[in-house]
């Protein structure tokens, strides 16, 4: 399905994109994309669409909007990394006004080039990118945003790790200065609660957000995460992954939890597979609660999920898409 080929500024992936978003065909962005990646982009998973954040999670939520008739001319994704949410935002929810925000100079300029590039001829789409924290590159700007995405980080790094190292900041988060409520601290969901404080005054009223938020926390404490803030939030689609990059994550978890955050949680990817193969993977927010209550007596804290990993456990953890409305 896919060729890979390695230049000098970094990788380049010729990726089928109906195929990896799993669509019949594409019509406003090109069937074959060409994505450029730094050593920085976080790297989608092109063999195994299942455990891509954008193909796996993004997508059936924006299938989800489009289905109800929602349609995101005004977009903007949050820590794009290689532009691919975008790209499906394009081509699902037929957004013409596209801004994407990432940490690297690098990443943020082939984001852009793979949005640009990729979008079907004769198709009229503009593309602004820019670089920085979060919303910075666009506060105070009036773009009246219908729709934002973000799939930010959690876990807060240590003093010896560099954010602009690497994939680090796609996984690992500097401690924030901001003033945030003790219940979003505990979680480790600081970074999210600062992005939908900032989206507020630039999304267009009716406008939404969704966040991609991994469940190693309770439900009720995602959908508070927008509450708190004014927002009319939900769970909009709920699913499950493989955790990737196994023992860095569940590791950062697990040293957060013995300084008394959390407790997170994460299952075998055997338990999840079983409990949504009813749902066909992907479930609506009317079914969430009652998933959640199957799996409850399967969690695993993160130490002991680091365990079983180590006996050769396959682990994994829900996803939920947060939907916060702006009245
Ligand atoms: C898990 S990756 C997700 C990439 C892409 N949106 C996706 O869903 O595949 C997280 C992205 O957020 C970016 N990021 C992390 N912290 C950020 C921040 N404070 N501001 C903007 N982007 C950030 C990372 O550099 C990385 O590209």
């Amino acid at each position: 399905m896919f060729a890979n080929s390695h230049t000098l500024a970094g990788t380049s992936v010729n990726l089928n994109a109906a195929r990896f978003f799993n669509l019949s065909n594409t019509t406003r962005i090109r069937e074959v994309a060409k994505i450029e990646l730094s050593d920085r982009s976080y790297l989608p998973k092109v063999d195994d669409p299942r455990s891509d954040w954008v193909a796996s999670v993004a997508v059936p939520a924006f299938e989800v909007l489009a289905q109800a008739g929602v349609e995101a001319p005004n977009f903007c994704s949050i820590g794009t990394g290689a532009g691919l949410d975008a790209l499906a935002a394009i081509e699902i929810l037929n957004a013409r006004n596209v801004f994407v925000t990432d940490l690297h100079d690098d990443v943020v300029t082939l984001a852009h080039e793979n949005i640009v590039n990729n979008v079907a001829n004769g198709r009229k789409v503009t593309v602004a990118a820019g670089v920085g924290d979060l919303l910075s590159p666009i506060i105070g700007k009036n773009l009246d945003l219908d729709l934002l995405y973000k799939n930010l980080p959690n876990i807060p790094m240590s003093e010896n790790e560099n954010l602009y190292d690497g994939q680090t900041s796609s996984t690992f988060i500097k401690q924030r200065g901001e003033q945030i409520p003790d219940f979003i601290r505990r979680y480790l969901d600081e970074l999210h609660y600062v992005a939908l404080r900032q989206a507020f005054p630039l999304l267009k009223s009716g406008g939404r957000a969704l966040s991609s938020i991994g469940g190693r926390i309770p439900l009720d404490v995602i959908v508070q995460i927008g509450r708190n803030l004014g927002y009319r939030s939900q769970i909009l689609t709920f699913t499950w992954k493989i955790q990737s990059e196994p023992a860095e994550v569940i590791g950062g978890y697990a040293q957060w939890e013995k300084q008394g955050f959390g407790p997170f949680r994460f299952y075998s990817a055997e338990v999840l597979a079983e409990t949504f193969s009813a749902v066909a993977d992907v479930a609506s927010g009317a079914q969430v609660r009652q998933i959640e209550l199957s799996l409850f007596s399967h969690e695993m804290s993160a130490t002991s999920a680091l365990a079983a990993m180590s006996a050769g456990v396959s682990v994994g953890h829900t996803v939920a898409i947060l939907e916060s409305l702006k009245p």
